[in-house]
């Protein structure tokens, strides 16, 4: 008998060279015992660090989907992962085919260790709510109590969505600690270790009950998305029991009370000159918040509006908002927002004395992996979400509008226009105000060769200390040629 040591219960490495030595020297599985943590004293022969395989050119027959699984599998509580995993790998060194054999046991057993813990991942990555550290800025704790060990396995997801907050999840057998540079992990906690309710709980609840539709109540279907066994540490919960109670009642209104037509664009201050053009511009952020005009509003997660003074005499209108503005909800917080940044502050500009818009308020992308990849708006993106952007500029009125990018310039000027022909000369926008361009920021942070990305940044500068100029100009003398283009 071989007793095969690993340092822990997620010791996938370990295990990994464990099985590669044994399965080189041929150890039949029945012939193995898994054992993890320190030695106990046995009489078994104990590989305590997986040895090296006795042929240095020996590699097993195993494919990628197994190790990925095997990887996930081990994440699980049941004692027989190991020995199943290694059971499996040695059959298949005869049986290429094995892992399609969906009527095999160990098949079988493996795909259900799997999907228990994908289904665990997944909850986690759900149900984990932070709340704030009282007296530390951007601190955040969450307690969590994960069916399965997937801590580790998972903790790299929270480092990618939460990569500007400083944050710890405890759950009571480890946690994982991200100071915005480090993932470290750590021994298990208790639930008294993680602060009191605190103000984010409102935040969820009132989430919660915005988006609870009582005509699409499906209380079975809640259940098995939202298993009991999570309510406690979750502050929506609290919810769901008068929520269900009132559904009845909640939906037998909606159907009796008359459809609201939506806002039209006169509905603003525009049309009621005694709204302050500040609070319009609210009304128009909140309404811009369940807007589903085009077709890839639903994958983004909210709509970035615009933000800025309303009487902001300069406006600039980028694409769309990137992955880490459609999180946060503002435009231009990412790579290409610090770079305008950067690029404002050397023209002289204040960010906070201009309005910043997109003209496309969702974020488009397709999914790759984990990642998600910026994918250029469709001209029928532009079109629509023009809309939004026409209300913007009817209650801010700018003076200069700065479009960066092509899809900025075919937004605002209704047609494409290159953006060199754009900067050269200008051009109108839709409601007749002066339009200058520039290069979108990101544009330069992608192009790869140094000298024109600085020509670019260069000229990013100049454009902006351009449009300064111009909000105090007489803009229309400054455009003899310009109607041309
Ligand atoms: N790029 C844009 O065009 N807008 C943003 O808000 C961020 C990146």
């Amino acid at each position: 008998m071989r007793v095969a040591r690993l340092d822990s219960e997620t010791d996938f490495e370990g295990w990994r060279g464990h099985a590669r030595a044994l399965l080189c020297d041929r150890v039949p599985p029945e012939e193995v015992t898994w054992q993890v943590g320190r030695a106990q004293d046995t009489l078994f022969d104990i590989l305590d660090a997986p040895a090296p395989p006795r042929d240095p050119d020996y590699r097993p027959r195993v494919s990628k989907r197994f190790l990925v699984d095997a990887k996930l599998a081990l994440c699980h509580r049941d004692e027989e992962r190991f020995g199943l995993l290694y059971r499996l790998l040695y059959r298949m060194q005869d049986n290429a085919n094995l892992m399609s054999n969906a009527v095999d046991d160990d098949v079988i057993r493996l795909g259900a260790l799997v999907k228990s813990v994908s289904r665990d991942r997944h909850k986690m990555r759900a149900f984990v709510r932070f709340r704030a550290v009282k007296g530390e800025p951007d601190t955040f704790v969450s307690w969590f109590e994960p069916e399965h060990r997937i801590v580790e396995e998972n903790a790299p997801f929270f480092v990618r969505r939460f990569a500007n907050m400083k944050w710890s999840i405890l759950t009571p057998e480890r946690s994982a600690h991200y100071d915005r540079r480090e993932l470290q992990f750590g021994p298990g906690a208790s639930q008294a270790d993680a602060p009191d309710a605190d103000a984010l709980e409102d935040l969820w609840r009132t989430y919660y009950g915005a988006i609870f539709n009582p005509a699409r109540l499906k209380v079975k279907a809640m259940g098995a998305e939202m298993p009991r066994k999570y309510w406690k540490n979750l502050p929506e919960a609290e919810l769901i029991a008068p929520l269900i109670a009132d559904a009845r009642k909640l939906e037998a209104g909606m159907v009796e009370a008359a459809p609201t037509p939506p806002r039209r664009l006169a509905d603003y201050a525009f049309a009621e000159p005694d709204l302050l053009p500040g609070d319009a511009l609210a009304a128009l952020r909140r309404d811009a918040a369940g807007c589903a005009l085009c077709d890839h509003a639903c994958h983004a997660t909210g709509t970035v509006f615009g933000e800025g003074p309303p009487d902001a005499t300069l406006m600039i209108v980028g694409e769309q908002p990137g992955d880490r503005e459609d999180i946060a909800g503002r435009p231009f917080i990412g790579p290409a927002g610090d770079l305008l940044d950067a690029a404002l502050q050397e023209a002289g500009l204040s960010r906070d004395a201009l309005y910043l818009t997109n003209a496309v308020k969702h974020f488009r992308f397709t999914p790759r992996g984990k990642q998600r990849i910026h994918q250029s708006p469709k001209v029928s993106h532009i079109d629509h979400c023009r809309w939004w952007l026409k209300a913007e500029r009817k209650l801010v009125r700018p003076r200069v509008t700065l479009a960066m990018g092509a899809t900025a310039i075919r937004a605002l000027a209704g047609r494409a226009i290159p953006v060199g022909t754009a900067r050269e000369v200008g051009f109108d926008c839709f409601d007749g105000r002066a339009g200058l361009a520039t290069f979108h920021p990101a544009a330069i942070l992608r192009q790869p060769d140094t000298a024109e990305a600085t020509m670019m940044r260069e000229a990013l500068v100049a454009d902006l200390r351009r449009a300064k100029a111009m909000t105090g100009e007489d803009i229309v003398a400054d455009f003899p040629a310009n109607r041309e283009v």
